[in-house]
This record gives C-alpha cells, structure tokens and sequence, in this order.
C-alpha cells in the first residue's frame, strides 16, 4: 500500500515537473525573485535562477553584452570585478550584468545547457515584478522584455507583476516577523506555482505550453486585508482597450471583447492574464486567445 502511494505521488510529481528559469528586470536578490525560486523548488521543479546584477525597472527587450562590474550587486550581493556570476555555494543562482532580455538569454543558452546537461529549459518565469505592467508600460517593462525574449529564443514564458512591494533584499525573508514586502512575496509566489500548476497539468503536459509567439502578461492584485491567495479570482484580459469591433475571444457573455486588464486588476482581488504578440507586445487574435483559454482550463477562469 505504502509503495503504491509513493509510485502516485512519484507520478503526480513527475507530471508536473520541470525545468524553469526564472529572470526578472529589479535583480537577482529581491526578495520577490528569490521567494518565487523557492516556491517553484519546493513544488519539485528543476530551476535556475539568472536575473540582472542590478535593479534594471524600465529597460523593456534592450541587450547589451555584459561588461566587468566595477562596483558590488544590488544590496552587497556580489563583489565587483566580474560581468557575470553565481552563488558560490548554490550555482543555480546566477547574475548577469546586463539587461533583463540578456539575462533570460543567458539561462537559455549558457547556464540551463551547462547545469542541466545540454537540455534547454521548458519554461521561463519573469518575476514576480515590484510593480504592476498594465496598458502602454508592456513597451517599456524590463520583466516582459525578458519574457519576451525567452519566447522568441523558443522557450514558453510568462511575466508576473505585482503591487504594493518594495525593493527588498532576500536576506528579508529571514526576518521574523516578516515585512509587507516579504509577505505580499510568499503569497505572489505561491499564486504563480499555482498558476503554472495549472498550465502543466492540461495535457498535452510537455512543452511548448503555450502558442507559438506569444507570451502571457500576468498581474496580481494587491493584498490587502481582504484580498488573500485564496479569494483571488483570475480573469482573462487584453491589454489595450478596443475602439471598434469585437475582436475578441467569446467568453464570460462578453460579446467579444475582453475587459481590459489595468482596469480588472484595480478593481478588487483579481489577477489579469492577457495574451500578447512577444516581439510587438500588442493584444493576439482571438484564435490564439481561445488557445490560452483552453490551454488554462485548470486555472478556472471567473467574469466580472
Ligand atoms: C529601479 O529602477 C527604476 C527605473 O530606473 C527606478 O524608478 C526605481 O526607483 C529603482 N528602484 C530602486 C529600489 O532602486
Ligand atoms: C548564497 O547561498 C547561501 C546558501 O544557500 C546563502 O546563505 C547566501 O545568502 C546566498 N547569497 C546570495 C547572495 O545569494
């Protein structure tokens, strides 16, 4: 009896299981990133943590190739002297001193094959962000930049945002009791892990598990008093507001056209999820949106 359980939970374990790189654009030792690298770990997936040396808000898909530091990382994080670097006693934590886009392209490319045999990532997590990326600011966001460029180098990815959080230092996760920040990090955390539960559990379970070319723009609501992981509803969205015509997905009696996602995730407990073009950034067609819908059958969506 005992072994047959073990040999279940084995399956429910390795059905969900993968290999995720986890980037984002505020660096490598926010509390957010590394409370997320953690949840994902303790869900028993393979990850490996390559974000920017430092706090790279508002650089969108910008690259360049990453110089010596002359100074140490974000919050005394590593010594300067290098362009790149890891955790000397956890090499699934890396740093880049570049943009976020290069950031996702070096765990792509360099640090998944090394660490992980010569096998690519199956996903990309960007974020959680400090700060949520509604409407016009997917152009300029570092997190969906990131992301994006994932997508487009044929790894699935998803940016995550946040709200009312802080640059904080991981070392504050530590700290008891635990700060708005480092709070609002675990519950984001734990509603991303859910999120992607979600995604991988709908067969087909192997990647891509998403459509080609697009990526995901996903904001959490912020977590007040009665906004909790639990009571968060999730809402599929687009991004920019429609003058004409019903473009999109017919779901929820809308009609057509989807509810924006700044004004839903402003609205109370909701999480937006829109789908977006990962070169251009803009709203998809409704095909693909039926898609995500499908694919995120799990997720249970709600209408507002
Ligand atoms: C991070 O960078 C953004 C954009 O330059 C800036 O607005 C923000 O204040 C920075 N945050 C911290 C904590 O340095
Ligand atoms: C490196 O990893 C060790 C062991 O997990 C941890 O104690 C330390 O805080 C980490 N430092 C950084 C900068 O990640």
């Amino acid at each position: 009896m005992r072994g047959l359980c073990f040999i279940a939970l084995l399956a429910i374990l390795s059905a969900t299981a993968e290999r995720i790189v986890v980037t984002n654009d505020d660096g490598w030792a926010v509390a957010q990133i590394r409370a997320q690298v953690n949840a994902l770990v303790d869900a028993g997936h393979d990850v490996i943590l390559s974000a920017p040396a430092d706090n790279q808000s508002g650089t969108g898909a910008m690259q360049k190739t990453a110089q010596p530091r002359t100074e140490p990382c974000e919050f005394d994080s590593c010594p300067p002297g290098a362009a790149m670097g890891n955790n000397a006693s956890d090499s699934r934590l890396n740093w880049i001193n570049a943009f976020p886009a290069d950031s996702a392209q070096y765990g792509i490319q360099t640090l998944a094959p090394q660490l992980w045999d010569g096998v690519l990532p199956d996903f990309v997590v960007s974020g959680p962000n400090v700060g949520h990326n509604t409407g016009f600011s997917v152009f300029g966001s570092g997190t969906i930049g990131a992301a994006g460029k994932a997508v487009q180098l044929g790894v699935p990815a998803v940016a995550f945002s946040g709200t009312g959080t802080a640059h904080e230092s991981y070392t504050a996760l530590d700290i008891v009791p635990a700060s708005a920040t480092v709070s609002a990090a675990e519950t984001y955390a734990s509603l991303v892990t859910e999120f992607l539960d979600a995604l991988f559990s709908q067969p087909p379970t192997s990647p891509p598990f998403l459509p080609a070319n697009i990526m995901l723009n996903v904001n959490l609501p912020a977590l007040d008093g009665a906004c909790t992981a639990e009571s968060v509803a999730w809402v599929l969205t687009r991004v920019f507001p429609v003058l004409l015509g019903n473009p999109d997905v017919v779901t929820c009696g809308n009609g057509g056209r989807l509810p924006v996602e700044g004004t839903v995730v402003s609205q109370g407990c909701f999480a937006t999820v829109s789908a977006i073009d990962a070169l251009l950034k803009v709203d998809v067609s409704k095909s693909v949106q039926q898609e995500v819908l499908d694919r995120l059958v799990n997720l249970g969506f709600s209408c507002v």
